[in-house]
């Protein structure tokens, strides 16, 4: 169909503007290069934003805290360079994993910085010093003018924090705020929060074994506008690396629901939950890490077969 037409002969200006968001929420996007066969790359649009977002991006919990050694801060840059060129958009870190936003500052200081990247970052309350310290120091550490997200580590001090956060979002000097946290934990406080503030992004724990958030805080998010990144697709790595190690195979029908590998199967769980905007794997290997941002191109599941997946994995 031809946009042009569509704007000059029946729909206004806005319309077509709409129309055009919808169309970028769809994501019908090109396929990035390096991936023959197939769709296109899904992104997500931010709720409330016409800002939209690759649904793979990328955590660095362990991950990047490798310090000075030259060899791993050349291997993870090369982990940085790969992710960018698979459409990768979303790093998640925080003051509490060491070295790894020293580790990403010298990633894009020897590769520039991508115009997809989306630095989301947190304050968190035991790394010392105030928030507005907090975020002065990480943003020199990645050596970037600003986050494109803050948010408030566990939970930790969350009044206090998110007071300034929201500060930092008035003042221009970040776009995005939220809250996080993991492991199931504190969930009913999680949702007075999401209930009572204005905040643009949740943090949790969602994948095919820990359900938890489809109860309550995912269809609060979807209703509010919040947008999910769900931090720990691979429960920390042993779901996937469990049924590696054990050879189990993919059910026969994944592959119609464009799972062809266990990455692909687990993440796309994932990422096809409606209120689910990204999913962040951590890795240290290139070749998980182009597993995974394959996860991240059409075609996905749809609900039926998200029903489908659950009944297998339950059976396992
Ligand atoms: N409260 C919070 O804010 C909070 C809490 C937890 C996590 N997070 C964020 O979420 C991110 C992800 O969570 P996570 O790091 O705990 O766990 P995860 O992403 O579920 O698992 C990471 C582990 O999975 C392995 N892995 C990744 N891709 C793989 C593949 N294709 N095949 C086999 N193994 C693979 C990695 O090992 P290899 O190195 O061998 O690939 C790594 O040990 C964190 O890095 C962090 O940014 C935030």
């Amino acid at each position: 169909m031809n946009n042009s037409f569509i704007c000059s002969n029946r729909l206004t200006r806005r319309h077509c503007l709409k129309l055009l968001a919808a169309a970028m929420a769809a994501s019908l996007l090109p396929v990035f290069p390096g991936f023959a066969a197939g769709g296109a790359r899904l992104q997500k649009t931010i709720p409330n934003s016409n800002k939209v977002l690759p649904v793979i991006g990328m955590g660095t919990w362990r991950t990047f805290n490798v310090g000075s050694d030259a060899k791993l801060l050349a291997a993870r840059t090369e982990l940085v360079k790969t992710f960018f060129e698979l459409g990768g958009g979303m790093i998640d870190s925080s003051p509490m994993y060491g070295s790894a936003a020293d580790v990403m500052g010298h990633a894009l200081s020897q590769l520039g910085i991508a115009d997809s990247l989306f630095a989301a970052e947190k304050v968190w309350s035991p790394a010392g010093g105030s928030a507005h310290e907090q975020v002065a120091d990480l943003q020199r550490r990645w050596n970037i003018p600003q986050f494109n997200l803050l948010q408030v580590h566990n939970l930790s001090d969350w009044r206090e924090h998110l007071a300034v956060l929201r500060e930092l979002k008035v003042a221009g000097k970040v776009s995005y705020i939220g809250i996080t946290t993991s492991h199931g934990r504190r969930h009913r406080e999680v949702e007075q929060i999401m209930a009572a503030e204005n905040i643009d992004f949740v943090q949790l724990t969602y994948n095919i074994v820990e359900r938890e958030a489809e109860n309550r805080l995912l269809p609060l998010a979807a209703e509010k506008g919040i947008a999910v990144i769900a931090n720990r697709p691979y429960n920390g790595g042993s779901l996937i690396k469990n049924l590696k190690r054990r050879g189990e195979r993919l059910p026969g029908w994944a592959a119609e629901h464009g799972c062809t590998t266990w990455a692909e199967f687990l993440l796309k769980f994932i990422v096809s939950h409606t209120a689910v905007s990204c999913a962040i794997p951590a890795t240290t290997q290139l070749e998980h890490l182009q597993e995974n941002m394959r996860a991240g191109v059409n075609p996905m599941p749809s609900a039926e077969n998200r029903k489908q997946m659950v009944r297998f994995f339950d059976a396992l």
